[in-house]
């Protein structure tokens, strides 16, 4: 079956500035998006900040050998397309095209966050968990919007790791999931497609 993809991504929001939201968020901004990424403190969001320009310059490196000039302003560019914040009003969350979810592993947290969004976000946003043991269903049970919501499972390290699970839940849309796995292979990742149960790829 061939899907028309109509949803064009831009703008992404990253919940969760730890070890995978800004593995996220680095090879996002990378790639061209547009990435808001929101951490629990702005100390918290300025350290994945270092550690993701950190990660960037030895791309760019590599890229640009001896041309100390171009690797600088590869860095700057991408980190041009970065924005940090520590609360969602401040994120303009209605205007995300994308949100991944990538706070702490606990389901009540994870549902939390659904039911705070899910009343603000645009009628086209999609939001994609990137968690490692939660069903789908059981994070999305109340949530309103299941044909716009999938895993997007990466792995650590993300800049280096060229899996990602891409989880379709028994209600997200066709559309919705073929515009995540197209998303993977803009940010240069190989996604697999995998159903809603324990342990994924299947
Ligand atoms: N670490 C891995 O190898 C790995 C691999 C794949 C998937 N995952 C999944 O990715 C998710 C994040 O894992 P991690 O390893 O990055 O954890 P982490 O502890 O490094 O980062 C989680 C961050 O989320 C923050 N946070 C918690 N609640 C928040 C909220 N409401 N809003 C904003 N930030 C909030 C925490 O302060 C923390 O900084 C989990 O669901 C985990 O299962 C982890």
């Amino acid at each position: 079956m061939v899907v028309e993809i109509q949803n064009e991504i831009q703008n992404v929001v990253i919940f969760g500035s730890g070890l995978m939201g800004s593995g996220i968020a680095q090879i996002a901004i990378e790639n061209g998006f547009s990435v808001t990424l929101i951490g629990r403190s702005m100390d918290k969001l300025h350290q994945s900040k270092t550690k993701l320009s950190n990660g960037l310059t030895r791309i760019a490196k590599k890229r640009f050998v001896n041309d100390a000039e171009a690797q600088n302003d590869f860095v700057d560019a991408c980190l041009d397309n970065l924005k940090l914040c520590t609360n969602s009003d401040e994120a303009n969350l209605e205007d995300a095209d994308l949100i991944i979810e990538a706070i702490v592993e606990n389901l009540k947290v994870k549902q939390k966050l659904l039911a705070e969004i899910e009343n603000v976000i645009s009628e086209t946003c999609i939001v994609a968990t990137n968690t490692s043991s939660f069903l789908l269903q059981d994070i999305a049970s109340k949530y309103s919007h299941k044909s716009r919501f999938a895993g997007l499972h990466f792995f650590n390290p993300v800049p280096a790791m060229k899996l990602v699970e891409v989880i379709k839940g028994q209600e997200t849309s066709d559309e919705v999931y073929e515009t995540l796995l197209e998303f993977c292979r803009k940010v240069g990742k190989s996604p697999v497609r995998c159903r809603d149960t324990h342990g994924f790829i299947r």
